[in-house]
């Protein structure tokens, strides 16, 4: 059995860590971390603590990463990633796995050039920064290049073609396709005729299975360091959770774990579809619906805030939006726990008035919505990897990244926002 101080050592290298972000990741003291590397005989030696013991033993890398993944989850022989229903609870936390195993690279430490020579086609036929950017450079980060479109306007669906022609022109020219669409169900037409992986970035209400996926490596990164577990989690969705895709995706995804409280806090006219909720009670999951943030938000793990999709409603049912959802920092303190974390799939509607996500939480820890957004580069780079089969040749083609990397990304970070 290796040593305490040889196991950290080579955690911490092969994380490409300095010793304080590495403490922050183990969650603990640069000191306590010091004590533990001194040699056994020396006099300020401590031996881990079993907590510690376990963060460390379950930090990327600590496992073999899985085999046959892609086959997996794509059963039918065809490569593609459109909704959360494609994975089981092993597959979703092998893929999890494949993305922190990246977390080197969207670190900055680290650079591979696994995908030299393949092409993403990025199509974005709705607004979107953060999923089209973070696609595009979770690609560029894995060695490959980058197409894409935006709008219809300057796309020949503007001249009436069909989405099975663009499909078919497509796949001819790109080794994976990204496709957001504002019609449920358009990005599977997209995928049906073709044979490289398309990636549903977002289909009208449908689904938005990344962003799932990276809300769920976000709630399991932020649990590690609070000691909690998915399984019997209590999670608030808040606002417009009929139209909002990444709820939808969400409670699906989350529905693979054991015990969960979810409670519901939209007004009646944007309740949450009653198939997801059905599918939710189904897998064992207590749901709850509340009608305030008093009665809704007590106790609660995660409290996840969603924007009103007001693209997708007629001024009627807008009107019908009577009730105050605003998260603030005032009702987070009075209403949340200590230790509640606070997530949005952004962006956040800044409008007076917006009911959405306030900014005076921007510099509290409990807000993770910019260690949410980070976590979409780690998460996509592992969904192209194992869609593309290079997951297991990342490891060995890693080089150190030659130009220098600020050690914190956003002015407003909490200290421990680089806790990778
Ligand atoms: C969301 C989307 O497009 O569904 N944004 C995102 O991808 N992070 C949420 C939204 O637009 O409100």
């Amino acid at each position: 059995m290796k040593s305490q101080q040889d196991r950290l050592r080579e955690a911490m290298k092969r994380l490409a860590l300095t010793r304080d972000d590495f403490a922050a990741r183990l969650g603990v003291t640069r000191r306590a971390l010091d004590t533990w590397l001194l040699p056994d005989g020396s006099k300020e030696h401590r031996a881990m603590p079993a907590m510690a013991a376990k963060v460390l033993a379950e930090l990327p890398g600590a496992r073999a990463l899985p085999a046959g993944l892609r086959e997996r989850i794509t059963p039918r022989g065809k490569p593609h990633l459109l909704s959360v229903e494609q994975f089981d609870r092993a597959a979703v936390e092998d893929l999890l796995a494949v993305a922190e195993s990246m977390e080197p690279i969207a670190r900055r430490a680290k650079v591979t050039r696994v995908l030299e020579g393949a092409v993403l086609a990025n199509l974005f036929f709705e607004p979107s920064t953060r999923t089209r950017m973070s696609f595009a450079t979770a690609f560029c980060r894995l060695g490959g290049s980058v197409c894409d479109t935006t709008g219809f306007t300057f796309s020949s669906m503007a001249k009436g073609e069909s989405i099975e022609d663009t499909s078919r022109v497509i796949a001819g020219y790109a080794d994976a396709i990204v496709v957001r669409h504002p019609d449920q169900g358009s990005v599977a037409r997209f995928a049906k005729g073709v044979h490289v992986p398309v990636i549903n970035g977002g289909d009208g209400v449908g689904e938005h299975p990344t962003q799932a996926l990276l809300d769920l490596y976000t709630i399991r990164r932020e649990f590690a360091r609070l000691g909690k577990k998915v399984d019997g989690a209590h999670i608030a969705m808040v606002g417009d959770l009929k139209h909002g895709r990444t709820v939808h995706s969400l409670i699906r995804l989350l529905s693979l774990f054991k015990g969960l409280t979810f409670t519901l806090l939209a007004p009646p006219s944007l309740e949450m579809p009653g198939d997801l909720v059905a599918h939710a009670e189904a897998a064992g999951h207590k749901v709850r619906r509340a009608a305030s943030l008093k009665d809704g938000l007590k106790k609660v793990d995660v409290l996840y805030a969603t924007r009103i999709q007001k693209e997708r409603m007629s001024g009627e049912a807008l009107e019908t939006y009577p009730l105050d959802f605003r998260i603030d920092k005032k009702r987070v303190d009075a209403l949340c726990q200590k230790d509640t974390i606070v997530m949005h799939p952004l962006p956040r509607d800044g409008t007076p008035g917006s009911n959405d996500l306030a900014t005076d939480l921007d510099n509290d820890p409990r807000l993770a919505i910019f260690r949410q957004t980070d976590a979409g580069i780690p998460v996509r780079m592992a969904v192209f990897a194992v869609l593309l089969g290079v997951e297991n040749l990342v490891a060995g083609s890693l080089r150190d990244a030659p130009w220098i990397s600020p050690p914190r990304i956003g002015s407003g970070d909490a200290p421990f926002h680089r806790l990778t």
